[in-house]
């Protein structure tokens, strides 16, 4: 299963490699700008980076004195190592590796960057004690993740069961049938897709659980949204969070690593305590859709009605979505403004139309 990244969520990544090497060298820009470091910052640095390898490249190219790359995709590792030959690049180390078992890397970071890294791992606390070691006095550990109680965390959470029922092809073959020029013009939905309803382990976190680590760390932490629980907003549906080693020195010594030991667990996105009566109401029909869809055994069926709800997550700013309320061209702001709402009552109406021409 290691490769289940290179084989699905990133099979088209190395299609285009100038566009793609634009497109991260852009990413590493805008996230480098909320850490507040500027481009520059990078010459020099010693950095751990994991992915495809197109970060560890960018950070390459800005003029890291050496990066070390670690993925669990053996396929991502030897194309990367392809293309460190390819551009005779010497100071990029990149090895196939498990990042929640002991780390096989000698040494210390000024940067560890894990980008759509953290909510995968089996075992994230075990990842960040290590990785916390690993900073040098002034060193930084970027996270960047799911957040928990977002619309569509929440709507995915309840489509990943009847997910574990099909295959990462049949959805793809779906998709592939029913959008075939969307497709052709940009692979990210379906990348995204098959990231979302298949990756083996898939969690989503609330920023106050880093807070509670922070006396970990010995340093400072910087991350969004300290203070929410649930948000059907257009925000972003991840966050980012940033532990700085303090440059006198050490993480936290052992007893307050005892005091303050690494607690960090995924919130359960089913079970939110949902307190709009609305949202409480659909997400039990919900609920009793997915638990219907589970026992049908037409799996064609069962893959084109998760296509269907999965666009609400990736495509709901699309009105052909919400046609049932159409606006017209000089109310638009006012209808976004009522996304939120609009966006469950579609859900809404959708869950109840499926579940009467059931019953009929
Ligand atoms: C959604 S991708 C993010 C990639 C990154 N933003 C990039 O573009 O380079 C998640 C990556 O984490 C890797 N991964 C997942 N679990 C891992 C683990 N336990 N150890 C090391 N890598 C892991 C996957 O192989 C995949 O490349």
């Amino acid at each position: 299963m290691n490769d289940f990244y290179a084989s699905t969520v990133h099979n088209r990544i190395n299609s285009d490699a100038e566009s793609t090497r634009q497109r991260y060298r852009q990413r590493i820009a805008r996230e480098l700008s909320w850490m507040g470091w500027r481009e520059e910052a990078i010459a020099g640095k010693t950095i751990f980076d994991v992915g495809t390898g197109w970060q560890a490249l960018t950070f390459i190219e800005l003029g890291a004195r050496e990066v070390h790359h670690r993925d669990l995709s053996s396929a991502q590792v030897d194309a990367l190592n392809r293309e460190m030959t390819r551009r005779g690049i010497g100071n990029l180390h990149s090895r196939q590796g498990d990042l929640c078992s002991p780390w096989d890397v000698d040494g210390a970071f000024d940067l560890i960057f894990l980008l759509g890294v953290f909510h995968h791992l089996a075992d994230p606390g075990a990842m960040l004690e290590q990785a916390l070691e690993r900073l040098k006095p002034g060193g930084s550990l970027y996270l960047r993740l799911y957040r928990s109680g977002t619309w569509s965390r929440w709507l995915t959470a309840h489509l990943r069961p009847v997910a574990a029922t099909l295959s990462p092809s049949l959805m793809e073959r779906v998709y592939t049938l029913q959008f075939p020029l969307e497709l052709q013009r940009d692979g990210s939905f379906l990348g995204n897709m098959l990231d979302d309803l298949f990756t083996p382990v898939w969690g989503a976190f609330h920023p106050e659980t880093f807070l509670h680590n922070a006396a970990f760390a010995g340093g400072s932490i910087k991350t969004e949204e300290d203070r929410y629980h649930w948000d059907f907003s257009d925000r972003d549906e991840n966050f980012r969070v940033l532990f700085t080693r303090s440059p006198q020195g050490s993480t936290a010594d052992r007893a307050t690593r005892n005091q303050h030991p690494v607690v960090i667990a995924p919130v359960d996105q089913r079970t939110l305590p949902l307190t709009d009566p609305q949202a409480r109401r659909i997400g039990h029909l919900l609920q009793q859709s997915m638990d219907a869809l589970l026992e049908q055994s037409h799996e064609w069926e069962r893959a084109c009605a998760l296509l269907t709800l999965y666009r609400l997550v990736r495509r709901f700013h699309g009105l052909s979505y919400f046609t049932l309320s159409r606006p017209e061209p000089s109310s638009i702001s006012a209808f976004v403004g009522d996304l939120q709402r609009k966006r469950l009552e579609s859900l809404e109406i959708l869950l109840q139309r499926w579940g009467s021409s059931e019953s009929r």
